[in-house]
């Protein structure tokens, strides 16, 4: 199927970022949101995409007006009328996407796609409210759109094939890297980056070492950023909705540690609103110390040690329970989380960490650390069964890998 004009609905950091990779593979793309305002803060974020690329002489003014040109701004559902794809980037609430899907089967052509770029909302869920579902799909892009590589296709229960084909051939027509992902809450990338986020988050409030030097260590490690850098720049409202699909999904093992939600509860949202676990407006400049105090004082857990393989042993753990899940294989792991987070080439993935260290080591440590910092270590099944079969990674020439 040839897509012939796309849209997205959403004209927020996603949606606009979404937007601007569309316009910018000569595509043109409608850009919805519900008031003029937004559609306008859309409009802009995706001029100032590309007039990044002018002021770096990578293209030129009349090049900028031209893709420019083929971003359609819009607060009608009507423009959607010809579209072949749309892209739903709306916030995370599943009555409101359901209101969305139903809009838009209303208005688009019987062959069209309908996608989704939810963080870890369930595909077959939001499928179920339109009659088309096989032509539903996850298409997720990753924050900065027009820089991170990735995009996850998930299809849902009910997506046919085709449908799951299409999509993969429109993400590549993008030059973006489409990596299939079997469906389950996060799907492969948030489901492996939320633990790691999230033991930043416990580390920092047993008061393990501040957030500067947990990012630094981080930053050391090869990451492009460092955990609280990177949740301030996602915003702590999402990463609290994504966490709580998490959880909600796979139990305590991804319970939120609690300064996550007591940000959100105090309005330190991130980047977005100038005060996160950095401040950006000094005038919202306010001390964390008695928000983390107050939650030594109710968990009773401060302290505690600090290192960077606590945070990556958690993503290593999960990449291990997503492959015995058969969610995307051993080498799409490692390739997702190297383009859709920054994760260290020089490393290769998650997998290839875990085989360069030893699985046999792997499985001590983290065993060690469910002794000393809680169960959500627990080592997942299949670590112990690649160790009872001498799969111990590099030293044997076998483990995720073969080498
Ligand atoms: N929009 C557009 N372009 C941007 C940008 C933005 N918001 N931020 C950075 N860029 C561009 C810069 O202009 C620069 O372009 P150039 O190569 O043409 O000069 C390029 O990206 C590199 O930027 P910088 O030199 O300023 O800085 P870095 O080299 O540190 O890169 C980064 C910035 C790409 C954000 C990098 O730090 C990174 O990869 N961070 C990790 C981000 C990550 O993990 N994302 C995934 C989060 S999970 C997610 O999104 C899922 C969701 O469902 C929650």
């Amino acid at each position: 199927m040839f897509i012939y004009k796309a849209g997205v609905v959403g004209a927020g950091a996603m949606g606009a970022g979404i937007a601007q990779v569309i316009s910018f593979s000569g595509l043109p793309v409608v850009l919805k949101d519900t008031d003029q305002e937004r559609v306008d803060k859309g409009l802009a974020m995706v001029r100032k995409v590309y007039q990044g690329r002018v002021d770096k002489g990578k293209m030129t003014a009349s090049e900028m007006d031209q893709k420019m040109k083929l971003v359609i701004g819009t607060t009608s559902y009507d423009d959607f009328k010809d579209c072949d794809l749309v892209i739903e980037a709306v916030f995370e609430n599943m009555k409101v996407k359901h209101q969305v899907f139903q809009e838009l089967e209303k208005v688009l052509p019987e062959t069209a796609i309908m996608a989704s770029n939810t963080s870890a909302l369930s595909i077959s869920q939001i499928a179920s409210a339109v009659k088309k579902s096989d032509k539903v799909i996850g298409i997720h892009f990753f924050n900065p759109a027009p820089v991170m590589k990735l995009v996850e296709v998930i299809p849902g229960l009910q997506t046919s094939t085709e449908t799951v084909d299409d999509a993969v051939a429109f993400v590549e027509s993008l030059r973006k890297m489409p990596v299939r992902v079997k469906e389950c809450a996060g799907f492969l990338v948030n489901r492996l980056l939320l633990p790691y986020l999230n033991e930043a988050a416990y580390a920092f409030q047993e008061g393990s070492a501040p957030a500067d030097e947990i990012d630094k260590a981080m930053r050391a490690f090869g990451m492009p950023m460092g955990p609280f850098a990177l949740l301030d720049m996602l915003g702590l409202d999402v990463c609290a909705d994504v966490s709580m699909i998490l959880y909600d999904s796979f139990g305590p093992r991804m319970k939120a540690a609690e300064i996550l939600g007591e940000m959100h509860k105090n309005n330190r949202l991130g980047v977005k609103n100038g005060i996160g676990f950095y401040v950006y407006d000094e005038s919202k400049a306010s001390d964390l110390k008695p928000v983390v105090d107050a939650i030594q004082a109710k968990t009773g857990i401060k302290g505690t040690p600090f290192s960077p393989e606590r945070l990556v042993f958690q993503m290593i753990n999960e990449a291990a329970f997503c492959l015995e899940e058969n969610v995307a294989s051993p080498s799409d792991i490692d390739l997702a989380m190297l383009a859709g987070t920054g994760y260290p080439q020089d490393k290769g993935g998650p997998l290839h960490t875990a085989d360069a260290i030893g699985i046999d080591v792997v499985v001590e440590k983290l065993k060690e650390f469910s002794k000393q910092l809680g169960p959500r270590f627990w080592p997942a099944p299949i670590l112990k069964r690649m160790v009872s079969a001498n799969y111990l990674g590099q030293k044997t020439k076998r483990g995720f890998f073969n080498y």
